[in-house]
């Protein structure tokens, strides 16, 4: 028994969708949890004007009854509301009608740190956007909604995860961050950042390490490295135990197997230890910037500018809300794998069962 998740859509396409299975039958669906979430992560200093009109909402159109999952595939929706503004540049069926609002001329100049390029060479594509569309950041959007379905079976099991910006620019406090960000609005420029994550009351022995896919850092890092502009990760103290010795890098066991330290963040060998799960995600400053990088013509082979779009300046909050759907969705994965059971009540109480054989009570 897994946790599966499949998605479609464009950043201007009409919506994007998601179908989640290995749900089990029973658990509450809150749709307003799922709107904060999507909230949450339009939210941050440096967003572009475009966070202010997708008032992004969840439809479910199917695996749910009076707010409750049936045991089946939960099919997910948001709609993209800007796509009234592409209706005829992005739409799925041959337009009807002259060319109107956006997207009708074709994009020929790439911008570097973007799918743009190699995406056109890939699939083909004498049009940029038929590659930049699905790239986008934007379907970090279904990603959140599906996160927090994750995080409300978690929470089943007293696992709550948080996400937050630990850096942006090279400021590390709060108060620092908005003058940073005005300046490299200013300057026409963008900045990455590092966000943290902490699962709390994560019972020890999700994951394996009995093969390499099954290990549990090895699936956390890949799907924080999954997330657009994500560069680097670490679990735990990650770099900072590279130069440590041995003796203080380890977290020694006390008499009653807790830690009074937890520099391997909560997973050694691939295995939730009990302690809370902490990841850390690195995040590149946004390629897109409103003075255009150079670029090349696709079309002529001529230099150029690179397309400019609708950007943010940066986007280090928004990151931290779809890294925790995403760390959510990872852990509720290896839950259902080791705990199992079609209807909620098998789940929670095997999740009981096993807590009792290994005496173990949530810190
Ligand atoms: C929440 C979020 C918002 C983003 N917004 C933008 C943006 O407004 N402009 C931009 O150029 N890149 C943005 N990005 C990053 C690009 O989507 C990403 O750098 C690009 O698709 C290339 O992928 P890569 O950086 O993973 O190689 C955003 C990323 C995230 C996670």
């Amino acid at each position: 028994m897994t946790l599966e998740l499949t998605t479609a859509g464009e950043s201007h396409g009409p919506a994007l969708v998601a179908i989640v299975s290995g749900l089990p039958a029973g658990l509450l669906v809150d749709r307003d949890a799922i709107d904060e979430d999507l909230r949450r992560r339009r939210q941050g200093y440096g967003r572009s004007p475009r966070q202010k009109l997708e008032e992004d909402e969840v439809e479910v159109l199917a695996g749910l009854r009076h707010g409750l999952t049936l045991g089946t595939p939960l099919a997910l929706v948001v709609a993209n509301r800007d796509h009234t503004n592409w209706s005829w540049g992005m739409s799925p069926w041959p337009p009807a009608g002259e060319p109107s609002g956006k997207g009708t001329s074709p994009v020929t100049l790439p911008r570097p740190g973007h799918a743009d390029l190699a995406g056109a060479l890939k699939y083909g594509h004498d049009d940029v956007r038929n590659a930049l569309e699905r790239a986008s950041a934007r379907q970090t959007a279904i990603h959140v909604a599906a996160g927090s379905v994750a995080k409300a079976l978690l929470a089943e099991l007293g696992v709550s995860v948080a996400g937050r910006p630990l850096e942006i620019g090279s400021e590390r406090t709060e108060d620092r961050w908005r003058a940073a960000t005005d300046t490299a609005r200013a300057e026409r420029d963008t900045l990455g950042g590092v966000v943290e994550v902490v699962a709390t009351g994560v019972p020890p022995g999700l994951g394996s390490y009995a093969d390499k896919p099954d290990r549990l850092d090895g699936r956390l890092a890949a799907a924080l490295m999954g997330i657009q502009a994500v560069k680097g990760i670490e679990v735990g103290d990650g770099f900072a135990l590279a130069r440590m010795r041995g003796s203080e890098a380890h977290d020694e066991i006390e008499p009653n197997r807790s830690r009074t330290t937890n520099r391997a963040g909560g997973l050694e060998a691939g295995v939730t230890n009990g302690e809370p799960v902490v990841v850390r995600a690195a995040m590149k400053p946004l390629p897109t910037l409103m003075s255009p990088l150079r670029s090349v013509d696709l079309t002529t082979g001529e230099p150029g500018e690179a397309l400019v779009e609708r950007s943010d300046v940066q986007a280090v909050e928004a990151l931290a809300v779809v890294a925790e759907a995403a760390v959510a969705w990872e852990l509720a994965r290896a839950a259902r794998e080791k705990f199992g059971g079609d209807a909620l009540a098998d789940f929670v109480g095997a999740h009981a069962a096993y807590l009792d054989r290994i005496a173990w009570h949530t810190r």
